[in-house]
């Protein structure tokens, strides 16, 4: 019985390993369908800590900016009919329930002259720019927990998309988008190469 045994171990051990692998494979295999199927660079990558989670920011980064590429400002202007209950957005509107919203990208967040913002909202005091107001027009209230503005949030990424280059209009000096091509190509190619050194 022992050898049967000891052999029954050996395969459980490698079939887990098998099915470790595999998921690690799979789950890189969706992140990053264009990586080369290269081991040296993997190690390299999971060597340098945190490199996975560098690795996951870039690809986030890259599809908001692949969205806003192709996203329609007329179609923003539309979706934004959504928010005109609460919001002006030509130079100088006036403030309603909520802030105006003209120049909105490059503000730091609860800053508008002349309107009485939630404790949350100041606390939060970040700048807003593509990402951070993507995500808060998506779910206001999961990145400023406890702000006053009471609006589910868009729930389609293309809505939030259109409204971000409508909202990009909203300026004399309008925000430069995020670039598309060269960012995805530049961190495909470098990357490998600053591991390696
Ligand atoms: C029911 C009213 C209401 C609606 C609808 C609404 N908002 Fe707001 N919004 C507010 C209020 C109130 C605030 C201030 C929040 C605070 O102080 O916590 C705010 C704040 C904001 C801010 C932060 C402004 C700053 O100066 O920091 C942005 C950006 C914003 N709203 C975008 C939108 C967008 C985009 C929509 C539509 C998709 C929308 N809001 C719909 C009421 C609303």
């Amino acid at each position: 019985m022992g050898d049967l045994f000891w052999n029954k171990i050996i395969a459980a051990v490698l079939a887990t390993a098998l099915v470790v692998f595999g998921i690690r494979e799979l789950g890189h295999a969706l992140i990053h369908p264009h990586q080369p199927e290269e081991p040296g660079y993997k190690i390299a990558v999971a060597e340098d800590g945190g490199g996975d989670k560098k690795e996951a920011e870039v690809v986030e980064v890259v599809s908001l900016a692949q969205m806003l590429s192709t996203a329609s400002a007329s179609a923003g202007e539309r979706t934004a009919k959504k928010c005109a209950a609460c919001h002006s957005f030509d130079k100088g509107g006036a403030n309603k329930i909520g802030p105006n919203l003209w120049d909105i990208l490059g503000r730091k967040a609860g800053t508008h002259e002349g309107f009485g913002y939630s404790t949350a909202m100041v606390e939060f005091g970040k700048t807003w720019d593509f990402e951070t107001l993507d995500a808060f027009v998506s779910s206001p209230k999961s990145v400023v927990p406890g702000t006053a503005m009471s609006f589910a949030g868009l729930k389609k990424p293309k809505d939030a998309a259109n409204i971000l280059t409508y909202f990009r209009t909203l300026s004399d000096a309008p925000m430069d988008l995020p670039a598309v091509a060269a960012k995805a190509a530049d961190a495909a190619e470098a990357m490998p190469e600053t591991t390696h050194e």
